[in-house]
């Protein structure tokens, strides 16, 4: 349980588990705010490859990468992926693709890249509350939150879902290669030494695979937590 008095719902699991929509009804639901540390890696992923800058090149830039990263998250409306900004810029569409994707995964395996992002992504914890989509959101950043999910389903299932996603957002992409593309970036998520992709000790585990949206949220709020009570 969180020691202080502002509340933490953490949702981790793989790429196209339903992270992102989960975590965006909850927020809206619950009027807490969000964190979505894939598209806080994905902005640093963008920034370095704007700046010319590798990841062995973060400890040498530090203060200056530190004053550069001022990222926030507008939770948006259902349907939409949550806005990410970057110094005031709307930057979402250029982020949300598997290019900077691919590069996110590689930057995400840094260990002094996952220092960097750590306090940014505590600082994210303000009142009413916080739903932190990721990774090792219960695992590794808040090890002490109320609610840990994980949320899984099929390697098709998500595949298709990306998809969508990015037909929507204007790119069409070949399901065989989203298909490779997952299973290698699933691979690198979980095998990495640093804060790999793993379920909490203490976190439910729901399957997606056949559930829509409003089913996860329903199983997320009968869990026996007093900010679920209406
Ligand atoms: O959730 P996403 O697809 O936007 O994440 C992009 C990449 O960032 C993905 O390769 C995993 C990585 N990531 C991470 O390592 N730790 C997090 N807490 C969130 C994302």
């Amino acid at each position: 349980m969180n020691n202080t008095v502002i509340p933490v719902i953490t949702i981790d699991g793989p790429s196209g588990a339903g992270k992102g929509t989960v975590a965006q009804m909850l927020a809206l639901d619950l009027g807490w705010n969000i964190l979505d540390s894939g598209a806080l890696y994905r902005t640093l992923a963008y920034y370095f490859d704007k700046e010319g800058l590798e990841p062995e090149d973060l400890v040498s830039n530090f203060e200056k990468i530190r004053k550069d990263f001022i990222v926030h998250f507008e939770a948006g409306i259902p349907g939409q992926p949550v806005k990410i900004f970057f110094q005031n810029q709307d930057i979402t569409n250029l982020v949300r693709t598997e290019e900077v994707a691919k590069k996110t995964s590689l930057l995400a395996a840094n260990p002094d890249v996952r220092a960097f992002i750590k306090p940014s992504q505590r600082d994210f914890m303000t009142l009413p509350g916080l739903i932190a989509d990721g990774r090792d959101m219960g695992t590794v950043i808040f090890p002490d939150a109320d609610l840990k999910i994980y949320l899984i389903a099929s390697i098709e299932e998500r595949a298709k879902r990306r998809q969508v996603q990015l037909k929507r957002q204007g790119s069409e992409v070949n399901m065989r290669v989203l298909l490779e593309e997952l299973e290698g970036r699933d691979k690198k998520d979980m095998e990495r030494e640093h804060s790999p992709l793993k379920p909490a000790d203490d976190s439910v585990i729901i399957d997606t695979s056949n559930l829509d949206p409003i089913g996860v949220i329903k199983e997320i709020k009968s869990q026996p937590l007093s900010f679920f009570k209406k």
